[in-house]
Parts: structure tokens; C-alpha cells; sequence
């Protein structure tokens, strides 16, 4: 017997299309971004009248639909005129003033120049490509990630009122740290995205459920369990997650339906795989004083303190307790009152699971 032979019968009974689910999915609608998709299409229009856009700055936390509300104006534009054309660059995968000309390059069909980066030749060769157009617009999404920003200047520059910038990040400073002259060129706008409230995460999780799964498979008392932590930790991409890995586990038990234990016990499999991914960005500070804790489960602070600079001296007791911080805020050990030590401030320290 195959070890699959359960797989067709299983969740086919749950899933109409897993697709639904992925986070690069763009639904056909982007719900409770109404007047963020207004301001930034209305960033555009102007190059339509071959005036002058508005460069837009968004920022908002993670997982709260920035780059799916960019993209899917940006769909729409496409679909709406080819006068306008869209150019999307995510600043993660291409971090360096080289590679964002590269992309551009492929982007816009463009040849590369073989020997260094002669960055005007492929703006000349851009602004070629678009004669007879309106102009372009390219999103920077997590610019906080590129080395520097100096690739915009030729843009810019080079482009003038043909072109568009979209900057996205996390961060809402992340302007201020940036050089002032190209703040002043780009004259641009910031749009902060506002988290979602409860009602709206369960309007958009109920949708995804809707259009993934088989009606009333999915169970109500899931979806609200499902909603509930979505809303605590305030990122749908958890959210999403969330519904994709309680219907695989209830499609694993062959059941009918996907229940609030289904959505418990994934939330435990998501809780354990957030901590591993957050693990990979600790310090190896950070790594160091959990190993210690490894061995040394309930121990005092002080005597933390003691164990910890036996190994790493160069580390302050001030830096030390940013450490224990960092590590409590992102749960990976709790603390206890012991009443005890200096002003009483002596605590236990526990790893948690
Ligand atoms: N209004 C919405 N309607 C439907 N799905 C949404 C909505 N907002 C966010 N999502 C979904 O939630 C997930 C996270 O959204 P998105 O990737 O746009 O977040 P983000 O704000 O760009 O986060 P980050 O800052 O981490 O890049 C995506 O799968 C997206 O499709
Ligand atoms: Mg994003």
C-alpha cells in the first residue's frame, strides 16, 4: 500500500484551492485599504496629464497589507492603460546600487553594460524604452534593506517628471536617517498604514476562508480562535498561516471538518517555527547566555551575570540586562520576582519551550 494512497481523499474535502493561501496570492479585492489605494493611485494620475507625480514614503508594521495594497494598484494599472508602466524592486533581494540596476535592466529590457555600471547609459536606454509613454513608477519595497540609497539620484535625474518613487518600510524614522538633499529632491509624501482592528482581520480572514476552502468546512469557533491570534500578534501573513496549517492538520486526521483543536494545535506548530525563525536573528550574545540557561534552568540573575562574563568579559551588566530583555520580549525565557538581592531585584531566569 502507498504511503499516499489517503492523499486524494483527504483534503479534498477541505481545500477548493490552497493557492488562496500563499502570501504572494493577490485577492481580487484589497479589503479596508480603501483610502490608502485612493492616495496612491492618486499619487499617479498627474502623469497622465504629463505632470508632475507625487513620490510616496509608506510605512507601517509588518503583515498589515502594504505591499499587497501597492501591488495590486499596480495590477490594476497595468490592466488599465499601458500608458503608466509599473516597476516593482524589492530592496531584500536586491540590496546593492549594482543590483537595482541590473533588475532595471531586465526589467526594462535593457542591455547591461558589461565592464562597471555606467548607470546613465541604462537610464538613457529606459528613457528610450518609454518614448512615446507617460512615465513609470517603481516601487522600492523594504528600501531599510538597500546598502545605501544612491540609486535614485540617476533616476530622478535622469527621468524627471516621467517617474514615480515608491519607498516602502517598517520603519517610520527611516527617512530621517537618510541623506536631506535627496529628502528635499524627492519632495515626498508619507502614507503610514494603520494596523487592522479586530473586525477588519475577521472580515479578511473570513474572506480567504471563503474563497479556500469548502463552505462550512471550516467551523466557526475555528475562525474565531483563528482571528483572535491573528489580532494579538496584529500580522495577517500569521493569520493566513494559521488557516493554511489548521486545514492540513485536520486534512491529516481525515476530518470533515477543520475544528478550534485544528487551529490549537497549529498555533503551537506556529509559535514553535516563528521562535526558530527569530532564533536565526539573535545575537551571538543572545545565543550564548540560552546555552548557559540550558544548564542552568532557574538560575539568579546575578549569578547569570557571574557565569556569562566568565566567557565574555567585554560585557557590561547594563548590556547584559538588554540582553535578558531582548530575550523575555521576544519569549524566549520568562523571569521571576525572588524578592531577593539588591533592592530586591535578584530574579529567576527560566528558558520557555
Ligand atoms: N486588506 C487585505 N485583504 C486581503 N489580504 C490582506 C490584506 N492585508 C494583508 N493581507 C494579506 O496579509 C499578508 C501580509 O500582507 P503584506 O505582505 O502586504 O504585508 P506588509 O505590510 O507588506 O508586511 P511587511 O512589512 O512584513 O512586508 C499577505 O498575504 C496579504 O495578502
Ligand atoms: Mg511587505
Amino acid at each position: 500500500m502507498s504511503l499516499f494512497n489517503d492523499l486524494l481523499s483527504s483534503d479534498q474535502t477541505l481545500f477548493i484551492d490552497e493557492n488562496i493561501l500563499d502570501f504572494d496570492y493577490i485577492p481580487d479585492s484589497v479589503k479596508n485599504r480603501d483610502y490608502e489605494m485612493r492616495r496612491i493611485a492618486d499619487s499617479i494620475k498627474p502623469m497622465f496629464f504629463d505632470k508632475k507625480p507625487t513620490n510616496i514614503f509608506i510605512t507601517g508594521k509588518p503583515g498589515i497589507g502594504k505591499t499587497l495594497t501597492v501591488k495590486f494598484i499596480l495590477n490594476d494599472l497595468k490592466e488599465t492603460s499601458n500608458e503608466v508602466i509599473p516597476c516593482y524592486i524589492n530592496n531584500w533581494k536586491c540590496s546593492t546600487y549594482h543590483s537595482v540596476f541590473v533588475e532595471l535592466s531586465k526589467f526594462f529590457g535593457v542591455p547591461f553594460p558589461r565592464k562597471g555600471v555606467s548607470t546613465d547609459e541604462i537610464v538613457r536606454n529606459i528613457i528610450k524604452k518609454i518614448e512615446g509613454k507617460k512615465g513609470i513608477v517603481i516601487i522600492f519595497d523594504e528600501i531599510d534593506k538597500a546598502k545605501d540609497m544612491d540609486f535614485i539620484y540617476p533616476l530622478v535625474e535622469g527621468l524627471g517628471r516621467k517617474i514615480e518613487i515608491i519607498l516602502i518600510s517598517n520603519y517610520s524614522d527611516f527617512l530621517k536617517k537618510i541623506d536631506s538633499r535627496l529628502i528635499s529632491r524627492l519632495n515626498i509624501e508619507n502614507l503610514d498604514f494603520k494596523e487592522y482592528n479586530y473586525e477588519q482581520i475577521s472580515d479578511i480572514l473570513s474572506e480567504r476562508v471563503k474563497y479556500a476552502f469548502y463552505p462550512n468546512v471550516f467551523e466557526e469557533e475555528a475562525l474565531n480562535e483563528a482571528v483572535d491570534y491573528c489580532f494579538e500578534n496584529k500580522d495577517l501573513r500569521l493569520g493566513i498561516s494559521l488557516l493554511l496549517k489548521s486545514g492540513r492538520i485536520a486534512a491529516s486526521e481525515a476530518s470533515k471538518k477543520i475544528k478550534k483543536e485544528h487551529v490549537l494545535s497549529a498555533i503551537g506548530t506556529l509559535r514553535k517555527s516563528i521562535k526558530s525563525d527569530l532564533a536565526k536573528d539573535l545575537e551571538d550574545h543572545e545565543r550564548a547566555m540560552l546555552d548557559l540557561l540550558k544548564n542552568h534552568n532557574g538560575i539568579i540573575t546575578g549569578e547569570l551575570y557571574e557565569l556569562f562574563i566568565a566567557s565574555n568579559k567585554d560585557v557590561s551588566l547594563r548590556t547584559f540586562r538588554k540582553y535578558l530583555n531582548r530575550l523575555e520580549t521576544l519569549e524566549f525565557i520568562k523571569t521571576e520576582d525572588t524578592g531577593q538581592g539588591f533592592r530586591g531585584k535578584s530574579r529567576k531566569i527560566f528558558l520557555r519551550q
